[in-house]
């Protein structure tokens, strides 16, 4: 990738990020917090789960969160979008995820724990770019006619659906990944830890 496409792409990444639901007035209150800390302190930290509050996420509605230095998406799915899903399956490089990386635990057809709340990681799995939301469908989404909603990375042209399934004839090779996430409540997930998981 050239370096203004890496440019374009951090910057995607970090628009995207603070973007997220309350997140730039946490990282401003956290920064003096983590620069007091040893350095295995800060290196625990920086691989420490992130609880996220997703009770204001109404349908259709998808926030950003940042683990592991990585964006991970929320998206609150509707009806709609659920069944759509199970109409793309011939679209699909991997439909059945089997090749693409998620914990068993969200390896069905909605890649999730609770069908409606698809978290997963918002790289793309071809060279990294940041994929943007396309939730329009059809000729209104600039993507397709046929466009179901999904994402679209602008580097190479690959397409996801809201699954994170990646599209065929895409240079992306497989799915979007899915992390290791759990609920602590019905309004709180937990990124980096599964539900039978120790948080470490
Ligand atoms: S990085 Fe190439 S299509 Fe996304």
């Amino acid at each position: 990738m050239s370096d203004v496409s890496q440019d374009n792409s951090r910057r995607r990444f970090l628009t995207a990020v603070t973007s997220g639901v309350g997140l730039a007035g946490c990282a401003a209150a956290v920064v003096p917090f983590v620069s007091s800390m040893t350095p295995s302190a800060r290196a625990r930290a920086a691989g420490a789960p992130v609880e996220v509050d997703i009770s204001k996420l109404a349908p259709g509605q998808m926030l950003t969160v940042e683990w592991r230095g990585k964006p991970v998406w929320i998206i609150n799915r509707t009806e709609a979008m659920l069944e759509d899903l199970k109409t793309l399956g011939d679209k699909l490089s991997d439909p059945d995820s089997t090749a693409s990386e998620q914990p068993e635990y969200a390896q069905n057809p909605h890649r999730s724990i609770r069908p409606e709340y698809l978290v997963v990681v918002g790289i793309c799995t071809h060279l990294g770019c940041a994929p943007t939301k396309k939730f329009e469908m059809g000729a209104a989404s600039g993507v397709s006619a046929d466009w179901k909603g999904g994402f679209f990375c602008p580097c190479h042209g690959s397409t996801f659906d809201l699954a994170g399934r990646v599209y065929r004839n895409v240079p992306a090779p497989t799915n979007l990944v899915v992390p290791p996430y759990s609920y602590v409540n019905d309004t709180t997930v937990l990124v980096g830890v599964g539900p039978q998981e120790e948080v470490a």
